[in-house]
Order: C-alpha cells, then sequence, then structure tokens
C-alpha cells in the first residue's frame, strides 16, 4: 500500500447528513516510538499492547453545507461542554487528512468526544482520541463508498490516525499492534499499524496493565517536541537499530510466552526511552520522585513474590504496571498496598488488553 491508495477517486452515493459513534481504546507500546520523519513517519518500528478501559468515545454528526466551504466547518466539545482549545489541533488533522478525505469541506460537523479517564488525569488522549475521530470520518466515507472492504477499512483508519498522532495508528486494533517497517513482519508498514501477525502465546491475550497516576500536571515536554530532538541526536542511530533488534526478539518471546524475555525488553524500551529525553539537547526529564520509587518497589516486590510484575512508561511521570492474569490477586493487591501512596490521590487504573476499536449504535 502506498499513500495514493488512500485517495477515493470518486463516490458512488451521496449522503446529505448522518451520525456516527465510535469507542476506542487507548494503547501502551512494549518497543517505543521516539523519533519521527516528515509527514509522521516513524523513525524506528513500534509495538504495543491494546488496552481496553482507557477509551475515548467520540460521536461526529454531519450535514452538508448547501454550498463547499472554503475552510473546515466543525465544532468540538469535552464532556458535553464547547472546547475552543481543541479546535487548532482538529484544524491540523483535518488539513492533513483532506487529501484523502476530499469530502470534508462539503460538511458540516460536530464533533463530541469524552475519555473514560478521568480528564487531565496524566493520561495521553491523543491515540484513542484521533483514532476515534478517524473511524467515524470512515464510516462517513464508507456511506459514501459502500463497497470498501473491512481490510481496508481498518487500514485506511490507522493511517488516518497516524496523520493525528502517531501512536494512534496503533489503536484501531487488538491485541498487539506492530506500526512501522521491520525486515521480519510482513504487511508491516510506515502507513498504519497492523495486527501483530505472529504467534501470540495466550498469556499475553489477557496480560494486565495497571496506570499509576503519579503525576496528572501538564509534561513540560509535548511528545512532538520530544520526537524533534531525536534529529541530531547522538544515540538516535543506535537507539533506531535496537526497536528493530527488540522487535525481533519480541517474536519468540511472544510465541514461547517467555515472560522473563518480555520484561527484560519491555523494561529496557521503557528506561532507554527516558534515556533519550536526558540525552537530549536540550535534555529534560519526565520521571518524577515517585517513579523511581515506584520501579525500585516493583523490583524488589518481583524478586521476593517470584511474580512476572514489570514497568514500563509513556513519555510522562506515570507508570505502566503490567503483569499476567494469572498473577493479577497477588500483583493487584501490592498496587493496592504499596504503590497506591505514591500516586497522586491514590489514583490507579486497572486496565488489560483489549480487543481495538468498537462501532457503537
Ligand atoms: C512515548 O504518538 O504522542 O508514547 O505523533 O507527535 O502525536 P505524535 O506523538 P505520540 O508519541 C508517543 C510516544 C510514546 C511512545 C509510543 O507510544 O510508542
Amino acid at each position: 500500500m502506498t499513500e495514493k491508495e488512500f485517495i477515493p477517486s470518486s463516490y458512488i452515493k451521496s449522503v446529505s447528513s448522518g451520525k456516527t459513534t465510535y469507542k476506542s481504546p487507548s494503547n501502551i507500546a512494549l518497543v517505543k516510538y521516539w523519533g519521527k520523519k516528515a509527514n509522521q513517519i516513524p523513525a524506528n518500528p513500534s509495538i504495543s499492547f491494546t488496552l481496553s478501559k482507557c477509551a475515548t468515545l467520540t460521536t461526529v454528526s454531519y450535514k452538508k453545507l448547501d454550498e463547499p466551504n472554503t475552510t473546515f466547518s466543525f465544532d468540538i466539545a469535552l464532556d458535553g461542554k464547547k472546547e475552543e482549545s481543541f479546535k487548532p489541533k482538529i484544524s491540523t488533522f483535518f488539513e492533513r487528512v483532506y487529501p484523502y478525505f476530499p469530502f470534508l469541506k462539503e460538511y458540516h460537523f460536530e464533533i463530541e468526544t469524552s475519555n473514560s479517564f478521568p480528564h487531565s488525569s496524566g493520561i495521553a488522549s491523543s491515540a484513542s482520541g484521533m483514532s476515534a475521530l478517524a473511524l467515524c470520518l470512515m464510516e462517513l466515507e464508507r456511506n459514501l463508498n459502500p463497497d470498501m472492504t473491512e481490510d481496508y477499512f481498518n487500514q485506511k483508519a490507522s493511517f488516518l490516525a497516524r496523520l493525528g498522532s502517531g501512536s494512534a495508528a496503533r489503536s484501531i486494533k487488538g491485541s498487539i499492534v506492530q506500526w512501522g517497517e521491520h525486515a521480519e513482519i510482513e504487511g508491516s508498514s510506515n502507513l498504519y499499524g497492523i495486527e501483530y501477525p505472529h504467534k501470540i502465546h495466550s498469556i499475553f491475550q489477557n496480560y494486565c496493565d495497571t496506570i499509576l497516576l503519579v503525576d496528572k500536571g501538564q509534561k513540560q515536554v509535548s511528545s512532538t517536541v520530544g520526537h524533534d530532538l531525536m534529529h541530531g541526536h547522538p544515540f538516535a542511530e543506535q537507539r533506531f537499530n535496537q526497536a528493530h533488534e527488540n522487535l525481533s526478539k519480541l517474536e519468540t518471546v511472544f510465541a514461547e510466552g517467555n515472560l522473563d524475555g518480555f520484561i527484560s525488553i519491555v523494561e529496557s524500551e521503557a528506561l532507554t526511552l527516558h534515556a533519550m529525553m536526558m540525552a537530549s539537547q536540550p535534555y529534560f526529564i519526565l520521571m518524577k520522585p515517585n517513579t523511581l520509587e515506584i520501579i525500585n518497589k516493583i523490583w524488589e516486590f518481583r524478586e521476593t513474590s517470584k511474580t512476572h510484575v514489570c514497568f514500563t512508561l509513556d513519555a510522562g511521570a506515570n507508570v505502566h504496571v503490567l503483569y499476567p492474569e494469572n498473577e493479577k490477586s497477588q500483583v493487584q493487591k501490592f498496587i493496592e498496598d504499596e504503590l497506591s501512596p505514591y500516586c497522586q490521590g491514590e489514583q490507579f487504573i486497572h486496565d488489560h488488553v483489549g480487543n481495538g476499536a468498537e462501532k457503537i449504535n
């Protein structure tokens, strides 16, 4: 697939108005995307667990205008309240996807969105938010072109979500999604995410992820700025190669259900991501003292309990605690008793691997 194949040649139907709702999950990267080229092309391939409970619910209502507009006509509301501050981000998204959705200036859109996780919890909503919006717009395109195949629908939704936010490309399907070209992963693409095509041991199909809300404040450095700092970064090439190698290693780890192998790749990826931030110019640190307290507690507990609990981080201070379902009761007790005091307002969210976005009727 190339970008051109996502440009529709013509539509067979005409649609005057309608409404569509999607619930799209967040995802947590195991091999991290950090660094990108023009047009949201990742500098290295990444892979993630699709989550389940952390999700965005978006409804898009559309009405055909009498005359096509010269700009994009839309309103956006978060939790029922108009959210002017979201408009520039959505305008940029519309600009980027316009070549692939030539109908965009012919409609007025009302976008209503809400997140299942608390607002300003420090959990990034861009992956679930952008994928939900891309899916709603794809549904309108499917109405204009009902012959579209399911595979094309999902690929194009991921392609468009990527243009909104890179990690959103991995939030269309479950349970493990890979995005970015990799020599050993057939069908992998820089343009969209694919369901991991190799064997996945059952232990990974329902893996648990508890998100510890360590710091709910605004991040000092956005992901976009962080990605940019990988240009001219002294360790960039080694890092990008390492991501390819880690994806190669994960193949047997996933197939065999090798939990020790999984832990060593996932924790190293998390710490490498933050090491890249610390070695950027300008340098920055997104971890907080409690992030480190939690990591040390997890290491101690893993040693004494002989469980397979481990951690990963995204671009912030929050910690994702990962563990297999069959160790859930022991690990969740540990989280509640020993890790929650390090969270803001003792807040955490128990989530698990999910099956991808859903259309809501
Ligand atoms: C650390 O997808 O938020 O979470 O493409 O600029 O929107 P943009 O970046 P974004 O970056 C995510 C970075 C990460 C790692 C990951 O999810 O792979």
